[in-house]
């Protein structure tokens, strides 16, 4: 499976060096408040995992599956594959993803949870690559800034392989051709 990397973008050192710089100013920023993390699935698995062993805040998780269609406008159209446990009215959230593209899926997670009654709604993002963004959203907390290559590994698939890689890495295009 390595073998189908072309190059090793983010080592897990510098991946946990980071979560654990994010982990401290969520407990700066969040300090006295008690936040929901909300994965959502597939790809913020490994990336919240590691996150949230760096908060210390007595924080709540849970994870939303959403399918979200391109080419459709409105803010709310989201197909909801596995919605949330419980309810988030009055709560803070801090919604936890992978990577930030095109700004689609977020931007309409985001709405969602405001229309459940969520309090505050902030995005961390392990990856953002601004160069694909189609709708204007911004991460609160992004882990690293990235060029404009398809990656994987750390949570990132290509055909939902490659997630468990403890690394991100820019995938051979041979692999995809
Ligand atoms: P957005 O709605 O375009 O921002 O899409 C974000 C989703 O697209 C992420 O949750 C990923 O599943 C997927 N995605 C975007 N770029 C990559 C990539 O480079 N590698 C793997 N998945 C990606
Ligand atoms: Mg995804």
């Amino acid at each position: 499976m390595p073998q189908d990397i072309k190059e090793v973008l983010l080592s897990e050192e510098q991946i946990e060096a980071r979560c654990e710089e994010l982990g401290q100013q969520i407990d700066q920023d969040y300090a006295g408040n008690a936040p929901l993390l909300v994965g959502l699935l597939k790809g913020s698995v490994p990336f919240m995992a590691e996150l949230m062993k760096h908060i210390h805040l007595p924080i709540t998780i849970d994870f939303m599956d959403v399918s979200s269609y391109v080419g459709t406008q409105s803010s709310g159209d989201v197909r909801i594959n596995k919605d949330l446990d419980y309810s988030i009215v009055g709560m803070d959230i801090l919604l936890v993803e992978d990577i930030i593209d095109t700004g689609h899926t977020l931007s309409k997670v985001r709405t969602l949870l405001y229309n459940k009654g969520a309090k505050s709604v902030k995005i961390v993002s392990l990856l953002d690559k601004p160069e694909r963004r189609v709708v204007d959203i911004q991460g609160d907390y992004v882990g690293f800034t990235i060029p404009n290559a398809f990656v994987v590994g750390y949570g990132l698939d290509y055909e939902q392989k490659y997630r468990n890689l403890p690394f991100i890495g820019i995938l051979k295009e041979e692999v995809y051709q």
